[in-house]
Parts: structure tokens; sequence; C-alpha cells
């Protein structure tokens, strides 16, 4: 199996129709390792440079309307028109829902002869001109334009589409022969983002996958005939059957047949791997934005579980590039209008994490109150901070959660989000929010017009589904400081020391809502176990050292190299050592700090039993430092470090 998958990859990234065969397994599996390790030692060494992806228009996260939700395949121009015209006419667009994208469902078949992609005319009339074979979304994408708006479409990186193997046969699906229907990227990269950048002038595009994970020879409609057979490159139910540098290459080369074809440098580019393909590593490299997991459903287990997958990933986004936990579903089923609690929730912990703000429903069925909760200018600017820090855990439970996001004054978001069935009287604490306990922190509610003020701590009540949000102002525990922990947007996680990325057992396992209660039961496997934390260590338990737990600090692994743009800061402080959950408790570690690839400083911590040491240096001239700590032993397994109190301070 494994030998097949790096045939694949090899014939995919270097572009070739043939594959050796023949190795021995033991040939490719010391190969394999060595290539790892050379790859890991490669990745730990400085570079002085910021290595997430600035290319496309994401500084903050991408808001607008997308199709999907809505209508699912049953799309037509006159339903994405009337959603735009609401979005501008309620002030929404004026509000910053800018993107109106088409998902699945616009694509008739592709032209044989030259291979351009078929616009589904009778369902988008202005694609059409006098040569069948031709259709344009031009008069389309300029409608849009003239409204103000940006436009998205949508493609699939395999071969063929979601819908064509998921949906109803009867659906909106392409037409014509086998080959006709073969409207994804696969083999067309460079040509279909030519057409939709180039020449139709879209600005956003959402790359499937399912084109590389559902189209092997047993899928029902490939054993039927309708499809040619693609051997998946993605195993979403094991990561290690997943041939992870096949799939980065070719959502590496959609990034940069974008870069070539959209003139203008506005595009953004939108990785759909569902937190498969050790996603969380390589796409913040080459996309805007990355699903993390499976679809959302107008459900509230669902909204747990995909929320599930990027709360604890604040380290891995960053202006650039975010993570996506899917559109949003307000308006319908657990999320409808007589459900505005939970409608309150899904919008404030999306707001709050980071998450793109796109709308999944049909605004004309928009009550005033579903219009005025989307509108919620207060609750926007959470997203839309220009310091891009996604939302950190302050507490966590499976009952109730509280995030904490600094904003770019210096004030912090806080939601209280009551997963549970009760209702619960949350103390808030002034270490929640990394503020002093003896001045005054006030409190502005973003969903009722309240304030209030405490010192120390106070009780709040949240109510079952409910999620409380405020911002905080107060006095920063760390005066004209930061800690590490609290600007995750400034840091981009180069390598996070996890050698085999493992499915995260933390995400709610709710009843998959497609698949019922038939089967044994699916744990969600979306890898992520093991990564970069803010506040708690890679296995999210608190950060402690020596039995000493640190309230702020960054755990994470051994082999590990973090950048961090220094915005301003003279002096960076931490105490290192090793985190008491590691079973490994010999050394020695060596930890680095870097600024602009000069070493500034060095600690070695020789076993888990010497207490904490300091690492602190002046860094006022560095843009860039980076953390790097080195096990030089062969660890085998996975060694959580701490970063404690890390700082920057003027
Ligand atoms: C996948 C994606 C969805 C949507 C559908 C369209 O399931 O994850 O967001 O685009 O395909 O078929």
């Amino acid at each position: 199996m494994k030998a097949a998958h790096l045939c694949v990859s090899a014939a995919l990234v270097a572009g070739l129709g043939f594959c050796f065969a023949g190795n021995s397994d033991a040939h490719d599996a010391d190969t394999h390792h060595a290539e790892a390790k050379a790859d890991r030692i490669d990745g730990l060494t400085p570079t002085a440079q910021w290595s997430a992806n600035m290319s496309g228009m994401a500084a903050v996260p991408p808001m607008g309307w997308n199709t999907w939700n809505a209508f699912y395949h049953d799309i037509d121009e006159e339903k994405v028109m009337a959603s735009a015209q609401i979005l501008r006419d309620e002030g929404l667009a004026d509000l910053g829902y800018q993107y109106i994208n088409l998902d699945d469902g616009w694509w008739r078949r592709r032209d044989m002869a030259s291979g351009r992609m078929v616009i589904h005319t009778d369902r988008f009339p202005s694609a059409e001109t006098d040569k069948a074979a031709v259709t344009t979304f031009k008069p389309f994408t300029d409608r849009i334009h003239a409204m103000g708006f940006k436009a998205g479409i949508y493609s699939d990186i395999g071969r063929n589409s979601c819908g064509q193997i998921y949906a109803p046969e009867d659906s909106n699906q392409p037409q014509g022969s086998i080959l006709e229907r073969e409207v994804g990227l696969y083999d067309h990269i460079d040509q279909d983002i030519a057409l939709y950048f180039g020449e139709w002038g879209f600005d956003y595009i959402k790359v499937d996958g399912c084109g590389i994970r559902a189209y092997g020879p047993d899928a029902p409609r490939v054993k039927a005939g309708k499809y040619r057979a693609l051997t998946p490159l993605v195993d979403m139910a094991s990561v290690a059957r997943t041939d992870i540098p096949a799939v980065e290459s070719l959502f590496q080369e959609v990034a940069d047949a974008i870069n070539r074809h959209s003139h203008d440098g506005d595009h953004m580019f939108s990785v759909c791997l569902w937190g498969s393909s050790n996603v969380r590593s390589w796409a913040k490299n080459v996309g805007n934005l990355s699903r993390t997991s499976d679809d959302i459903t107008p459900d509230w287990t669902r909204l747990l579980t995909n929320f599930d997958t990027t709360v604890t990933r604040p380290l891995y986004a960053q202006p650039g590039s975010w993570n996506d936990p899917d559109m949003l579903f307000i308006g319908q089923g657990d999320f409808d209008a007589d459900h505005m609690r939970e409608a309150r929730s899904h919008f404030s912990l999306w707001a709050i994490t980071n998450a793109p703000l796109l709308i999944g429903y049909d605004l004309r069925k928009a009550t005033p109150e579903q219009l005025e909760l989307l509108g919620n200018e207060r609750v926007v600017a959470v997203n839309q901070d220009t310091g891009g820090h996604q939302a950190v855990l302050a507490f966590h439970s499976a009952d109730l959660q509280i995030l904490q996001k600094t904003l770019s004054d210096g004030r912090k978001a806080v939601a209280i989000f009551n997963r549970g069935f009760g209702p619960v009287d949350a103390s808030l604490t002034s270490s929640h929010l990394k503020m002093k306990p003896d001045s005054d922190i006030v409190l502005e509610d973003l969903w009722m017009d309240e304030t209030l003020s405490f010192q120390n701590d106070t009780k709040i009540t949240v109510e079952p589904r409910e999620t409380r949000l405020f911002i905080a102002t107060g006095t920063r525990e760390l005066d004209g400081g930061v800690y590490l922990s609290e600007i995750p947007g400034s840091i981009n996680v180069a390598e996070d020391g996890v050698l085999h990325p493992t499915h995260d057992p933390n995400i709610h396992r709710g009843v998959v809502p497609w698949s019922g209660t038939r089967g044994p039961g699916e744990l969600p496997s979306y890898a992520g176990w093991g990564g970069a934390q803010a506040d708690r260590s890679p296995f999210n338990n608190a950060l402690r050292m020596g039995g000493t737990v640190y309230d702020s600090g960054i755990g994470i692994l051994a082999n590990s190299r973090l950048e961090v743009k220094n915005q301003g800061y003279s002096h960076f402080t931490a105490e290192v050592g090793f985190d008491d959950s590691a079973s490994l408790r010999d050394g020695p570690l060596t930890f680095s700090l870097y600024g602009d690839g000069q070493l500034l400083a060095e600690e070695i911590v020789t076993g888990a039993d010497q207490s904490p040491s300091v690492l602190s240096a002046n860094i006022a001239d560095a843009k860039i430092i980076e953390l790097i700590t080195t096990y030089d032993g062969d660890a085998g397994f996975a060694l959580p470090v701490v970063w404690g109190n890390a700082r920057l301070t003027r």
C-alpha cells in the first residue's frame, strides 16, 4: 500500500505519467526515515524569515456569502444576486461581507476540444455566448464587482467533484461523457486557474479534495463506470495512509498558478481538505484558509465538533492564513429563527476564533432579528481585528469554555461558552484575562446593552448553549509587554516537532449527521494531536514544570521552531524546561533564541529534575525572533517542553 502511494506521489510531484516499481519495502522505509530526519533538521535551522503565507488578501478573515449551506447544488444566478442585493441593501456589505462565492453546482462539463470549462447556462444565463463551447462568467463577476463585492468560485483538486460522488444522482451535476464530466483541476490546474482568475475575474477560489479522496476503484459510482478511478491520496480515517507530500504538492501547484494568473494580487485561496493530510502543518504556508473538519450541518453537536477542530489551534492561524471550521449555518436547523441563542453562540464562537464569516442562508428568508445578528458591528469587529490573534482557551472543560482574544488596542474579547445541559455560574477571573486583579475590569456585553465592572473575579450566569461575549478593559498583567500566548497571530509554528501525525482524540464525538447511527460510530479523524499550544501543553493539559503550573506560556514538543514577529519590543524572557507530562526525564534539551538569524541566548536543560532555566535576551534590533528547542537523542516519541511565561517587554 505504502509503495503504491509513494509511486503515485512521485509521479504527481514530477508531473510524470509513470512511476517506478520494485524498490524493496525496507529500502523505502530507510529512505523515508532519512528524508524525514533531514526535513526535520532543515526545519529547525533559523531562517530569519516569516514562512507562513503572505500572498493574497487575507490580512483579516474573509467575510461574505456562499451558496452551499443555503442551496446545496440547486444554485442559479437569480438566487445569488438576490442575497447579494440584500447584503448591499441591509448595510451588511458595508460591514465587511464582501465575498459572493459560488460553491458546487455551477459547472456543466469540460469541452473536449479546448479543455475549457463550460458553465451551466440555464442556471447562469449571463454566461451564454453564441458558441456552445464558450461560456463566460465575466458578465456575472462584472455585476458582482459593480455592486462593490468580490467574487468567488469553487473547484476540486481531483478530476471529479464532491457532488458527483456524494450527492443524489439526480441533483444538478455535470453532464456528458466520462471525460467531459471531469470538471476538477487535475491535469488542468494552469488552464482552469487562468480562466477563473485571469479571464473571468474571480477573486477567490475554494478548492475541495473529494477527487483525491473518494474515487478509488471500489467506489460504487466508479465501479458502475460513471467515473474514472483515481487512487485516493487522502484517507480520511488514517493519516498514515494519506500521501501527505503528494497532496501538498497539488495544492502548492494551485497556489503558484493563482499567483501567476491573478494579475492584481487580489486573491484568496481556500483549502478544503477537512483537517486531513496533516493539513495543519502546511496549509498555512500555501493557502489563505484551511478547513479543519468535515462539513458543518445545522445541528448543535456538529457545531461542537467543528468548533473543537479549531479552538485548540490558535498558534496555527495568523494574518494571511486562517483556520476554517466551515461556513455559518445561521438561519437553519438548530440555528434558525426559533433558536436565536444557538445562532448567537455560533456567530460569537466563529467571530472570536477568527473563522471566516461566510453566511450560508437564503437571505430572502432572513428575519429582521437574523439580519441584526449578522450585522452586530461589535461582534464583527472582534473577528476583523487587525491584530489577527485567534482566541486562546483560558478555561477548558467539556461543559464550559472561556476564551480570550487579544485585540490590537490591548483590550480583550472574552467568550464564555456553555456547551452543556444546565445553566452554569461561571467565575471569570482577572488571570483568565491576564489582567491585574486589584484594578477595575470593565466588561461590555456585545449582545446585551450592558456593562459591568469587577476586581479579582466575577460570576457570570450562562444558559445552556449560550455564549456570553464581552470586551474587557483593564490593566494588563504585563504593563507595556505581552505574553507570547497573547499574540498567536504574530507567531508561526514553522516546525512543531510532531513526528507521527495523529488524530486529535479531544474533538466532540457526535452522531455524524450523514451516517447516523449505522456502523460502530466514528471518532472524528482530523490530524492535530500534540501541536504547539498557547497556555497549555501539546496534549491539552495545564503547563507545568517541577510541580508549578504556568498560566502563561507556550507548550510545544522538542525539535520545534517558532517564528515570532517582533513589533517593537526590546526584551524576551522565559523560563524553560521539561513539561511535567513528559515521560522522558533525561536531556539534554537545548532552548535557543535567535534574532534575525543570530543566536541571542541559549539554555541547556539536563533533565526534568532541574529547575526551570531562565532564558532572556535583548531583541531590540530583531524583526523576527525564533524559539528553537532541540533534543539530541532519539526520543522516538513526543517530548513536551515549556516556554513558561514567555514574554516580550519594552
Ligand atoms: C464538500 C465541502 C463542502 C461543499 C461540498 C460541495 O463536502 O466540504 O463545503 O463545498 O463539498 O459538494
